[in-house]
This record gives structure tokens, sequence and C-alpha cells, in this order.
């Protein structure tokens, strides 16, 4: 039977509900009560939702085993993460796979509102043929002002070069030298002023909430336009219907809205040069798809080996970096995964050592990644990237961290110590071609492993047939021999140790019947 239950609460694509089974159960229940989604939860491992599903802190009052919310989108104001992080519970969304579909809308919009497309073709279905009424403007040599320029908002800002725009931008986060060249970076005022066209991509928080509010659509260039499909709240919607009314502005698009949908009678509904779509800024095809799969991998990522890629409220891996730093991520998790059950002493200290140009911010990341393996197999509960730190203080696991500048044979290693029981164990690997995890010793054995999945750790006399003898007992269980990795022994006592990547794990009674054998010295069956 799979070990996850993982409840998709809102809609998925079929190739991410495919992803999810091969890992898990999955239980799909779309349009939950906050009531019902509490009981729902309770007994689930992951939670997937999109923004339909509201994640209350009282809806997980019960989700004692929940180790992962993942939002299959952007926008995460429909969870309370304060609630999760205090549960211990990863909260992660997909920001790259939302940011093509959500730029593209911006970009329809611009091209309706200039063109009059909406109400044209409205008024040729009411029977007329009015060219007059509809009078637009040119987009080239036109100032696009983009607001936030982080992936939606260079989606954007590419797409306006593209239409021969000037593009000028404001983002607190990112000055001139981190912008492509062709972008201005300006002050939100010097945007506001200049730009014929303004276009909304930045996050709803506290910050921006009425970020366009009264006073700030009133410094907009009079006769520019206002696109907006990041999020309701950040322009205020009943200010942008005055400036509309008052002809201050030529047109807004909007997809998002203060209140969703705007209830029957609102005025927004019937302000003129007002283009309007129903929040649809993530609804492709493509779009669809590719947040599906991007959250199951993320998901099914997170519970198997408790890295939270895109994590929101875990130590964040820096812009960028996510994709190179996610093999040295597993690495770090499995090397101490399987070094903590190689030895049943208790664990008392874990450290760990980083060599080559990993980047100091990878840091804290890894040693979570490293804690989150290790402690799994220690604690009770549900280990996650959210509360491993936490974990680590609870059982007096002590975390040492260092990053070493000694010169050695591979670009990149990294080496888990951990003290179990009195004796300080080691485990060091790296990685290859940038995604293939190897591990290169083993309490200072020289080995080329694979640590992952099924395995069986032997410690036997280095005398010939005893390899042979073990493989056959392996056989007798019906079970596969995959890959094996023999240590070579110089030391006195003549022993050798292999590691045994089998296509099943062994049952306890089978390494029973090892450890029984007088050549074996010890045997220990691993499973990551
Ligand atoms: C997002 O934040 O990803 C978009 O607003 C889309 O949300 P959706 O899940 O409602 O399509």
């Amino acid at each position: 039977m799979n070990k996850w239950r993982i409840l998709v609460a809102d809609e998925l694509s079929p190739e991410g509900l495919e992803l999810l089974s091969s890992a898990g159960e999955v239980t799909v229940a779309k349009g939950m009560s906050e009531e019902a989604l509490r009981e729902a939860v309770a007994d689930q491992h992951a939670l997937i939702v999109r923004s339909a599903t509201k994640v209350t802190a009282r809806s997980l009052e019960l989700a004692n085993d929940l180790a992962v919310i993942g939002r299959a989108g952007i926008g995460i104001d429909n969870i309370d993460v304060e609630a999760a992080t205090q549960r211990g519970i990863v909260v992660m969304n997909t920001p790259e796979a939302g940011a093509t579909t959500t730029g593209e809308l911006a970009i329809s919009l611009m091209l309706s509102l200039a063109r009059h497309i909406p109400a044209a073709d409205a008024s040729m279905k009411a029977g007329q043929w009015d060219k007059k009424a509809f009078t637009g403007a040119e987009l080239t040599g036109k100032t696009m002002g983009v607001i936030g320029l982080g992936r939606i908002g260079q989606v954007v800002a590419e797409r306006a070069k593209g239409l021969h725009m000037e593009v000028i931008a404001h983002d607190p986060h990112l000055d001139q030298a981190q912008a492509p060249p062709w972008v201005r970076m300006t002050t939100l005022d010097e945007l506001l002023a200049e730009s014929d066209f303004v276009s909304v991509h930045v996050p709803l928080m506290e910050q921006t909430r009425h970020l366009l509010d009264r006073a700030r659509i009133q410094k907009m260039k009079p006769g520019a336009r206002l696109i907006h499909a990041a999020r309701g709240g950040i322009v205020d919607d009943d200010a942008l219907c005055d400036a509309l009314d008052s002809g201050h502005l030529a047109g807004a698009a909007l997809d998002v809205f203060e209140v969703e949908p705007p209830p029957a009678g609102h005025r927004l509904l019937t302000t003129p040069n007002l283009v309007m779509t129903p929040h649809l800024g993530a609804s492709t095809r493509e779009a669809k798809r590719a947040v599906s799969v991007e959250m199951a991998r993320q998901v099914v990522t997170c519970l198997k080996r408790g890295i939270a890629l895109n994590g929101i409220n875990v130590p964040r891996v820096a812009p960028g970096e996510a994709a190179r730093l996610e093999p040295f991520l597993n690495l770090a998790h499995n090397l101490a995964s399987f070094l903590v059950q190689t030895h049943g002493d208790p664990l008392k200290s874990m450290r760990l050592t980083l060599q080559g140009d990993l980047p100091a911010s990878a840091q804290r990341p890894l040693t979570v990644a490293m804690l989150a393996g290790g402690l799994q197999h220690r604690v009770d509960g549900v280990v996650t990237p959210v509360n491993a730190e936490q974990h680590a203080r609870d059982s007096n696991t002590r975390v040492h961290v260092e990053q070493s500048t000694l010169k050695h044979d591979f670009v990149h290693l990294i080496r888990v110590e951990a003290v179990l029981g009195e004796v300080r164990h080691s485990v060091t690997g790296t990685v290859l071609g940038n995604r293939h995890i190897r591990m290169i010793e083993l309490d200072g054995f020289m080995l080329d492993a694979i640590p992952e999945g099924p395995m069986l750790v032997t410690w036997h006399r280095d005398t010939p047939g005893v390899v042979g003898k073990i493989g056959t007992m392996i056989g007798q269980q019906d079970i596969n021999i995959e890959r094996l990795q023999l240590g070579g022994s110089d030391n006195e006592q003549g022993l050798a140790m292999a590691i045994w990547n089998l296509s099943a794990a062994l049952t306890p009674a089978a390494i029973e019947e090892l450890r029984a054998d007088e050549e074996i010295v010890e045997a220990f069956r691993v499973s990551i």
C-alpha cells in the first residue's frame, strides 16, 4: 500500500493527479466547506488547493499529520500561512508555472483596451456598425510602466518591448543594474506620471494594499490606461471608477477585484471604458497543466525527501538558485537519512561540511535538508523543512555547519557527520553532471554508490565467497539486486562493506538471517 495520503481540494489536471497517485493515495474532494475540510484533512499528509479553497487556521486544527499545503498557482492569500507555520506545515506555490499565462493576459487586456475590442464586438452583435465610437490608441512608441518587475512583470516588459513600446518599471527589490538594460527603473511617482499604460504585477501584502489609492491614481498621466491582473485590493476599485467617470483615465482593464465576483449592481459593472475578465490570469490549458504537474512534483519531493521547493515559510533558496541547488538538497537529505539508518544508537549531533562553490545562502536550506533526512528516523511526528530545526532543538540534537576551503578532486563535496551513541560516523557525497547524486565515502570506506531507494548495507569478512553468499540470500527473497558497490578493506579487521541497491526492501527476518551468519559482521536495511 502507498504510504502518503494526499487530499486535492481544487481542480488539478489529470497529469498532476497521475503523478500524485504514483506516490500515494489521492482523494479528490472539491468545494468543501471549512468544516468539511477540517474533517477531511485530519488524516492527510498533503493538501493541494488552487484559489477556491480557503485554508483557515480552524480548518487545520485536526491536521496532525499534514506536512505540506501546495498552492497550485501563485497567490497564497487564501492560505493562513502563519497558522500552517505554527503547526510545522510547509506552504509552497508554483511561481514559475503561472508567470507566462498571467503576463500574456495583461498584454491581451492592454490590446483590448487600446482598440476597444470588447465594446466594438458587443456593438456589432447588437446590430450596429459604428466606426467612429471606437477610435483607439497605437502602442508603438508609447510608454509602458510595469509596477513589480518579478517573474510576471518581466514577461509583460518583454512583450511590451516586442510591441515597440518604451518600458519603464518600478520595483523596490530591483535596481537598474539588476534590470534588463532596455528597462528604465523609476520611482513609483515618476512611473505614474510618465506612463501611457500602467500594468500592476505585485503580490497583495499589507504594504501593497491600495498601492494604487485615490491619490496615486490621480498622479497617473491624464488619458493613461491601467491594466490590473495581479490581486484584488492592490487598486482602490472605487477611486478607479471615479477616475474613469471623470475622464482622468482613458480606460482600465481589470482581471481581479476587491470583491470577487463584484456583486450585482456594483458600479464597476456600469463604469465606462472598463474592460473586465473574471480572474482568468492562470486560465490557459498550458498553465493549468504546468501548475498541476509542478505542484504534484513539489509535493511528492517534499513528502518523500523533506525538501520544500518554492516553500513560502522555510529557509529561502535565493531566486534562480532553486534548480541548481535541488540535487544538493537531495544529497544532504539522503546522506543524513542513510547515515542515521545504518546505526541504531541515539543521535546526539549532526555536522554538515560544504566544500566547493556552493553559495553561503545555501547553508541553511542544506542544513534543514540534512536535519529532515536524519531526524525523520529518530523523532515522533512528521519532520518537515518548517519544523526540522525545532525538532533538533526539542530532541537535543546539536547542529554544526561549516564551509571548508580545502581543495579536493571533486567540484563539490557534502559531508555529513553524526555522533550516534559515543561514535562519530561520516558519509560524503557529490553531485555528478549537476544531477546525479553519489555517495563516495562511508566511515572511511571509499565508494561510488547511489543513496536512493531500498538498500542493504553489509559489513562482512573480506574473504572469497561472502558477497556471493549474501547475493544468494537476497535472491531467495525474490528480490533483485539492481546495483552493488563494494568498499575496499585496508583496515586491520579485514572487513569489507557493501551497499546493495535492491528492487524491494528486505524483511526484518531476512536481515536477522544475514546477521546470524558468522562472516557477516553487521547488516542494516536502509530506505530512502
Ligand atoms: C494565481 O494566483 O495563480 C492566480 O490568481 C490564479 O488563481 P486560480 O487558481 O484561481 O486560477
